[in-house]
């Protein structure tokens, strides 16, 4: 019988420099000999990638309800689930995923969802590929934002005003704190070698000795 691979996500407010992180996490995975599947949310696969285009871009002057965002981003989220993650996880394989479903309960929660609605739907979304480990990257707002500036792309929620990404970043700190065993927080002011270094500990500590 094949071990079910492990299922890493990564999360948190814009500008922590989640891509670079995956990127070289990626890599230091696979040169340890594991076999990688790395994806993102809202996306991941062809049906969920067109929600991604209509939820992080809607046509000019054409906006979501937050409860429509949560709704659009579960659906695409049980595609990815049961045609990509969970066949990946069941060979064996492990999975590092850029956001996943703390994001919905901190973004559309942030937009007015309420969490009891939210925690509902990821349940059900969820129930057979939950996260082994969170990495939460975490920085304050204010300092993160030129980095936001600098990347020049501009998603409806990058777009924002600071007080929904101070909301933002609140709500991942609240997961973090609520799940110890599941999430790790990492300081997004590091350098990036550093944050690697952390999050390479985290795997260890938190996947490998267990
Ligand atoms: P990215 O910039 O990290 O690719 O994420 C795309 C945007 O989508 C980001 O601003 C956060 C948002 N988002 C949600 O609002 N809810 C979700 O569940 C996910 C996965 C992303």
């Amino acid at each position: 019988m094949t071990t079910r691979g492990r299922f890493i996500t990564v999360e948190g407010g814009e500008g922590t420099g989640k891509s670079t992180l995956i990127r070289s996490l990626a890599e230091a995975l696979e040169a340890d000999g594991n076999s990688l599947l790395v994806t993102r949310e809202p996306g991941g696969t062809p049906l969920a990638e067109e929600v991604r285009a209509l939820v992080l871009s809607p046509p000019e002057n054409e906006h979501w309800s937050a409860l429509a965002e949560a709704l659009l981003i579960n659906a695409a989220r049980a595609d990815h689930v049961e045609k990509k993650i969970l066949p990946a996880l069941k060979a064996g394989e492990w999975v590092l995923c850029d956001r996943f479903a703390d994001s919905t309960l901190v973004y559309q929660g942030a937009g007015g969802v309420s969490e009891d609605v939210l925690l509902a739907m990821q349940a059900e979304v969820t129930r057979k590929a939950r996260p082994d480990l969170t990495l939460v990257l975490d920085g304050p707002v204010d300092k993160l934002l030129g980095r936001r500036a600098q990347r020049g792309t501009s998603d409806v929620f990058e777009a924002r005003p600071n007080s929904f990404h101070e909301e933002v970043r609140a709500g991942f700190l609240k997961i973090a704190e609520r799940e110890p065993g599941r999430c790790v927080i990492i300081d997004a002011l590091q350098t990036p070698a550093a944050m690697l270094k952390d999050a390479r500990r985290a795997v260890r500590e938190r996947l490998v000795a267990a």
